[in-house]
């Protein structure tokens, strides 16, 4: 009974990780397929090199001792070969075998650095605390900038160029790719590809203050034609307002704190200190995919950000009657 509680317990503990959402062990790309290899690699040699260890431990400490004068004091003075071997020899060859696969597994790893010529696809800015991205590839009408999710095409690679605009933020889909830092004044390279559509998510990986935790990122990978018609949604200017309730939300993005950080092409708004608006209705998180992106959730970070995510730049904008609020909410909520 206690030995099945024991195992129970255990196999929680150990399956924990397991879950898809986030974990290197399902990978969905082929940088990702390298390392849950290097991982189950390296995850494996630790099972047995302990389970080894373990049943040396157990053979000396339970062996049938004889008595002081069937076992001499023997000279361990480099005259027992175990040392050698067990302490050095074998050690050398795992860390050596490890070392050899790791550098294959990195050779693999598809990351580039800033004087590769090609530009990239994209440029992601850390920012305390949520992702900026920028689509860079093409004419300047063709680029758009958008926050906290990046659509990629399925199957295809696509670079990334890392950079901050404050701390060291780290850049980390597990379930795409390794673990790349996003540092103030350098630009990293990465490269990153889908083998199935869906959403993948990421995390900041790097502490970055108090909001670390919530800062949370989504690789969206579409289809050919999902990702084409994503791709001219984010390209077309926000869509203006059709009800009246829209239109006085507009009106009052424009003419509270909103329009100072905030930019909504195709309307005066063109701050940049928050993320851009433009499509935010079009997204599947706020606040950095802290919170799905309903109209409750939108109205409770509008008037609450601070309660929600203290420290955030994101005030809290408390002149909004409930109507206003609502009204605010309906217009966000029509920028597809
Ligand atoms: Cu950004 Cu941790």
């Amino acid at each position: 009974m206690r030995a099945a509680s024991v195992t129970a317990a255990l196999s929680f503990a150990l399956l924990t990780g397991c879950g898809h959402p986030q974990s290197m062990f399902a990978p969905g790309g082929p940088a990702a397929d390298n390392l849950a290899n290097l991982g189950w690699f390296v995850f494996i040699l630790f099972i047995v090199v302990a389970a080894i260890m373990w049943v040396l431990l157990g053979w000396a400490a339970f062996r049938r001792r004889g008595t002081l004068e069937e076992h001499a004091p023997v000279d361990v003075g480099g005259g027992q070969p175990w040392i050698l071997i067990g302490g050095f020899a074998i050690p050398f060859v795992i860390l050596a075998a490890v070392f050899v696969v790791g550098l294959d597994a990195m050779a693999e790893f598809p990351l580039e650095g800033p004087h590769e010529t090609v530009p990239a696809d994209i440029r992601v800015t850390g920012h305390r605390w949520w992702w900026q991205v920028n689509y860079i590839k093409g004419q300047l009408d063709q680029q758009v900038t958008t926050a906290n999710e990046i659509h990629i095409p399925v199957g295809r690679p696509v670079d990334i160029d890392l950079t901050s605009d404050d701390v060291i933020h780290s850049f980390f889909v597990p379930r795409i790719h390794g673990k790349v830092d996003l540092v103030p004044g350098q630009t990293n390279r990465i490269r990153i590809q889908a083998n199935q559509p869906g959403v993948y998510r990421g995390q900041c990986a790097e502490y970055c203050g108090a909001q670390h935790a919530h800062m949370i990122l989504l690789v969206v990978a579409d289809l050919p034609a999902q990702y084409d018609a994503w791709m001219a949604r984010q390209i077309a200017p926000a869509e203006a307002p059709a009800t009246e309730q829209q239109r006085r939300g507009e009106q009052l993005f424009l003419s509270k704190a909103c329009v100072l950080c905030h930019t909504i092409r195709g309307t005066p708004a063109a701050a940049t200190v928050g993320p851009d608006l433009t499509h935010i209705a079009g997204r599947l998180g706020i606040a950095s995919n802290m919170l799905p992106n309903t109209a409750g959730n939108l109205e409770a970070w509008v008037t609450h950000a601070q309660s929600l995510k203290p420290q955030a730049v994101m005030p809290d904008v408390n002149e909004f009657t409930g109507q206003q609020a609502r009204d605010l909410v309906a217009y966000l909520q029509q920028l597809r």
